[in-house]
């Protein structure tokens, strides 16, 4: 018998796969009055987080109404922390709090010692949606990778220009390194535990990666992204590794030539035909298309999709917003983008 291999697995791995698997960032979201309504049942976001019934039918709604060609664990980044101890809440509206880690002696306060045990709940959502899930998609798990899940932790909350974080990093980098060598680990440890309850390729989302001088953007950024995945093929040689370092464009090809990753997501301002020259000859390229546009919608979403579709089809492709679905986006754009990119 042949085995052949889902769509988003083929692209990942550099086949040009036409129509391309498309699945997008926060599909599983506010948009989707299906979302709210569980969202609403489970009380906290973190609760849902940790409640595998709830989180397996959310991961898988956007399957059962779009038949996208991926699902993503629904999760969030910030449970790394919290499963090492630090104090997190989502307060409605208002995005995370953290209880700040400013300097190597706040690091204390911190212990992987119960790290797995405080993840189970997430492992077990991963076993149910790879129980459910339909033949051609593929599971998709993920984790922060170490720079942004820092930023975090250090500010205690998002930020506009990471005063406390980045002056951390490029103040004493010495120390800093030590709160990063921890989430390698924590987040190394964690992916394993995802791809071995049925994750079939992962995402590193470096959201902040783009605020990082060259330098610390090399130490901080790709070196810690590189060695968790170095560490999970060591188990698993097989699994491909997707890594966005958004806002982080000249970085890039860099980073798509280590052969630590598979694929590289670009965010909306990275000129598509450029990553078709300097990205994809070494890695998948994915993402691009504008939240924004999806948002708004009309004739240029269809222009604008056919355009990334054509620029990217000479390699491995995985058509993807640039950023996470916005919550007021009406889900007859998500379909028109489906309808404009399978055509
Ligand atoms: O993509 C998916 O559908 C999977 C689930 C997912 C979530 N967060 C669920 C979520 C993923 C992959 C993430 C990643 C994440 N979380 C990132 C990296 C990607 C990015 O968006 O930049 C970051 C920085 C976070 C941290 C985080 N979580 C913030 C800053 C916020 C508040 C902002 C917001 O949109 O509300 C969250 C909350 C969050 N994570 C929500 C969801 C669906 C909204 C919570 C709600 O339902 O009220």
């Amino acid at each position: 018998m042949t085995v052949i291999s889902k769509p988003l697995i083929r692209a990942l791995k550099g086949e040009p796969v036409f129509p391309p698997p498309i699945w997008l960032m926060r599909q599983a979201g506010r948009y989707l009055p299906e979302y709210r309504k569980v969202r609403e049942e489970a009380g906290g976001f973190l609760s849902l987080c940790y409640d595998p019934e709830k989180a397996s039918k959310v991961t898988l709604q956007p399957l059962d109404r779009f038949g996208f060609d991926a699902a993503i664990l629904f999760s969030d980044i910030l449970v790394v922390p919290h499963a090492l101890g630090q104090k997190v809440t989502f307060e409605a509206g208002e995005g995370p709090r953290l209880e700040p880690i400013r300097n190597i002696d706040d690091l204390g306060a911190l212990s992987s010692e119960n790290l797995q045990e405080n993840l189970e709940p997430i492992y077990e959502t991963v076993r149910r949606v790879s129980e459910k899930l339909p033949d051609n998609s593929a599971l998709i798990g993920f984790a922060g990778a170490p720079w942004t899940v820092a930023t975090y932790m250090v500010e205690g909350s998002g930020s506009r220009d990471y005063p406390n974080a980045k002056g951390w990093a490029l103040g004493e980098p010495d120390t800093f390194q030590s709160l990063i060598n921890l989430l390698v680990d924590a987040t190394s440890a964690y992916l394993i535990r995802q791809v071995e309850a049925g994750a079939e390729a992962l995402q590193l989302f470096d959201t902040w990666a783009g605020v990082l001088p060259k330098h610390a953007f090399d130490r901080f950024s790709m070196e810690p992204i590189c060695e968790i995945s170095r560490r999970i093929k060591e188990v698993y040689p097989d699994i491909p590794v997707i890594a966005f370092p958004r806002g982080a464009a000249l970085y890039l090809p860099t980073l798509a030539q280590r052969s630590e990753i598979d694929a590289i997501g670009i965010d909306y301002a990275t000129d598509v035909n450029w990553a078709a020259a300097e990205l994809q000859p070494f890695a998948a390229v994915q993402g691009n298309f504008d939240p924004v546009l999806l948002m708004t919608g009309g004739q240029q979403l269809e222009t604008c999709a056919r355009g990334i579709v054509d620029a990217l089809s000479g390699g491995g492709h995985i058509f993807n917003l640039g950023h996470g679905i916005l919550p007021s986006t009406p889900i007859e754009n998500v379909e028109r983008l489906i309808e404009a990119v399978r055509r």
